[in-house]
């Protein structure tokens, strides 16, 4: 880790109806309360990304004092009106996100997004009041390749390009290599993942926390590899699917976060 606070996330994806998202924040909320935790534990920044459905009913159950950051999986880039089954950047705000994630490979896989789509909702989401998650990551196919540096390297460039320097420290920018993400991803090893964290947090600027974007490692993360990969020393945090989607798996992985932070506390 790089920061003073260790960040544990997780996206839903397209899981929980709404009576499985009240299921899951109880059993999160008690077992903060349990483990005498009413707000995350010391140095960790827990945050979850339900499903557009289940947004503003988690926000209602987590309560106004809720130490979980609340965001959305995805919103359009455009102004609202005529754009059938999209939501805007100003509506997912409404519903209580703060981050809104962007450019995820399935979104960039199945749903036609591209470096420039990316960068267009990056700029929304800001103008927004929103803080933007970027994924970024290389196919399975270029990392055979050896050229996952230059590849990530250009989606971190358009994805900052619309960011002025004073909004750079609003900015998450989530290494998601794509060989890595989900059931038929393959874990990666720290050393794998680690040249690629370095350059996204180089390409983010070496300025002071409150300047840089914060970088997140995602793909295949659980409690067996959580704390090997925090001891990254680029990376700010992890970004988690389905080690998540259990509410026990979320907080086992905010414990291992708290031991690493504390670890790292002078
Ligand atoms: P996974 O998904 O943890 O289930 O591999 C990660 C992601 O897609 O963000």
């Amino acid at each position: 880790m790089r920061g003073r606070t260790v960040w544990v996330g997780t996206s839903w994806k397209m899981t929980k109806t709404l009576g499985e998202a009240r299921a899951w924040v109880d059993t999160v909320v008690t077992g903060l309360t349990a483990s005498a935790r009413a707000a995350a534990p010391a140095g960790v920044q827990p945050f979850v990304l339900p499903a557009h459905t289940a947004l503003a009913s988690v926000r209602d159950l987590l309560g106004p004092a809720s130490p979980l950051l609340l965001g959305a999986q995805n919103a359009h880039q455009g102004p609202e009106g005529a754009g059938t089954g999209e939501v805007s950047m100003r509506m997912v705000a409404d519903a209580g996100a703060e981050l809104v994630e962007l450019g995820h490979s399935e979104r960039r896989a199945s749903f036609g997004e591209t470096d420039a789509t990316v960068a267009l909702k990056v700029r929304a989401a800001l103008d927004a009041g929103l803080r933007p998650l970027v994924c970024v990551g290389e196919p399975g196919p270029v990392r055979d390749a050896g050229e996952e540096i230059g590849f990530v390297a250009a989606q971190v460039a358009a994805a900052l390009a619309p960011v002025r320097p004073e909004e750079r420290g609003r900015v998450l920018l989530a290494y998601e290599p794509v060989w890595a993400i989900g059931e038929h991803g393959r874990r990666p090893e720290t050393a794998e993942v680690a040249p690629v964290l370095a350059e996204v947090a180089r390409l983010g600027g070496g300025g002071s926390d409150g300047e840089r974007p914060l970088v997140l490692y995602g793909g295949s993360v659980d409690q067996g590899n959580a704390a090997a990969l925090l001891e990254d020393p680029s990376t700010d945090g992890l970004f988690v699917g389905r080690a998540a989607w259990e509410p026990e798996g979320f907080l086992g992985l905010l414990a291992i976060a708290a031991s690493v932070a504390s670890a790292a506390r002078p």
